[in-house]
């Protein structure tokens, strides 16, 4: 099949290997010249690794020159399949979904790869709602099996069945979730997130003893707030927007903490600083 992405970011990319991996033909597509030669140099990287540990049937070469990495939304036409993995922004994904839609067949399944925002709100984006649904992976893709699957009110259940297929078929175990704000995931994970920020803003405990206290207490093989870091403290923020608009309950509210860092650009791991100091890869 020849596979659509649309965002080159952290989770894009992965998205993009993966299918790649699998034998699959992939457009990866985004606005940024920067973005595009680090995912690149990230999925060579990453299939280097899974190579190392004799994980692959594929040379790591043959599978990236499966990939094209383009600036042209126009290279989407004729894809089977194209997900979109953009900023989590509501008027971006709407833009980037009508784009897709107009220039993909009548034939393409368009998945949107959104944490948190209303299927049924971004289905009114797509020419064909029925043929759009919510695949939400997990970070990182390669490793992750996880996939929520979430359809909307008008996605038809022969879509539901085909891409259910699918991500079997590319090592992924999926789950389903009703178009609801943050699906299962995010609407459990952010109020936890949410809280940790809370208990180090408030002079409770260090993000280091927060982190070890569920890395030791509970098993959680990385504590809340690295995790954030992990995720992109950006998206956390808009995750959590999100959510704290469309329930209506303070109890999503993104802590000042965490806007103030977004905005003076400590993103977490990607950017180097979040909560704690990481080397740049790129
Ligand atoms: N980071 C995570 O752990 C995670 C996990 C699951 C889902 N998500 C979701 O995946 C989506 C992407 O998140 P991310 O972490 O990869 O973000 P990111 O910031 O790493 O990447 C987003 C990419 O989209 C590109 N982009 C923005 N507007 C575009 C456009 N109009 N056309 C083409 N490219 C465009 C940007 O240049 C950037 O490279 C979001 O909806 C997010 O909520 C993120």
């Amino acid at each position: 099949m020849k596979i659509g992405v649309v965002g080159a970011g952290t989770m894009g990319r992965g998205i993009g290997q993966i299918f790649a991996q699998a034998g699959h033909s992939v457009t990866l597509i985004d606005v940024s010249a920067d973005a595009l030669s680090f995912a690149r140099k990230d999925i060579q990287s990453s299939l280097q690794r899974l190579a190392g540990k004799g994980k692959m049937k594929d040379e790591p070469d043959a599978i990236v020159a499966r990939i094209e990495f383009l600036n042209d939304m126009e290279r989407l036409k004729n894809c089977d399949i194209v997900i979109e993995a953009v900023f989590e922004r509501l008027d971006i994904k709407k833009d980037t979904l009508a784009r897709i839609s107009s220039i993909v067949g009548d034939s393409t399944v368009i998945g949107s790869n959104t944490s948190s925002i209303s299927i049924d709100v971004l289905s009114r984006a797509v020419r064909h709602p029925e043929r759009f649904l919510g695949i939400h992976f997990f970070n990182p893709v390669p490793v992750m099996s996880l996939v929520e699957i979430v359809p909307s009110e008008f996605t038809s259940s022969t879509v539901i069945e085909h891409i259910t297929e699918i991500l079997k078929d590319v090592g992924k175990d999926p789950v389903f979730s009703r178009n609801f704000p943050g699906f299962i995931s995010n609407r459990i994970l952010m109020p936890l997130i949410r809280e940790a920020i809370l208990t180090y803003e408030q002079g409770i405990a260090s993000p280091a003893d927060i982190d070890k206290t569920f890395r030791l207490g509970m098993n959680h093989p990385m504590g809340p707030i690295e995790l954030a870091d992990f995720i992109g403290l950006d998206v956390c923020y808009d995750i959590m927007e999100v959510l704290y608009r469309d329930f209506g309950n303070p109890a999503f509210k993104p802590p000042v903490t965490l806007k103030n860092m977004v905005d003076s650009g400590k993103l977490g791991r990607k950017t180097g600083q979040g909560f704690y100091s990481y080397e740049v890869r790129r």
